[in-house]
């Protein structure tokens, strides 16, 4: 039998018993979101690395390593360990993937919504995941900023601006 579209709410319930599911919109990660959480990208550390940072998001205690390796003033390997929600580890996995190859400077201008749109768009209570991987790429790059240019207090952009 054809569900009526504004029934499809019961496509989610189980049983009678089942807790009703909220009032409103209910989003849900889509198949690229999910590939990213199941298959994330660029995991792992790298040894000696240019650049390295670690942040953590306060709102929920998430954290997330990040170290970039730097030739030639482009990105030439990038590697993250996550610890957090299944949209922190897409996002830190997405954001990984297209600051991937990048020049510094065009990795400096990368944002959240980059990693969003790259995503195919999150749920738009886990929009604030997709800050940990900005943040941790913006921090490891003006970490390498610092270590090239330990003179220049002005090296780097700070990630918490
Ligand atoms: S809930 Fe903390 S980053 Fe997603």
């Amino acid at each position: 039998m054809v569900k009526k579209s504004n029934d499809w709410k019961s496509l989610y319930k189980k049983n009678d018993e089942d807790p009703p599911l909220p009032e409103g919109h209910i989003l849900f990660y889509n198949e690229l979101v999910i590939d990213h959480f199941s298959n994330p990208r660029n995991v792992g550390e790298i040894n000696d690395a240019d650049g390295y940072a670690l942040v953590g998001d306060p709102s929920c205690g998430d954290q997330m390593k990040l170290w970039i390796r730097v030739n030639e003033e482009r990105i030439s390997d990038i590697k993250f360990k996550s610890f957090g929600c299944p949209g922190a580890i897409a996002t830190s996995s997405m954001a990984t993937a297209i600051a991937l190859g990048k020049t510094i400077t065009e990795a400096k201008q990368l944002t959240d919504d980059d990693v969003i749109l790259a995503l195919g768009g999150i749920p738009e209570n886990k929009r604030h995941c997709s800050l940990m991987g900005i943040h941790a790429l913006l921090a490891a790059i003006a970490d390498y900023e610092k270590k090239r240019n330990p003179k220049d207090p002005g090296s780097g952009r700070n990630p918490s601006s």
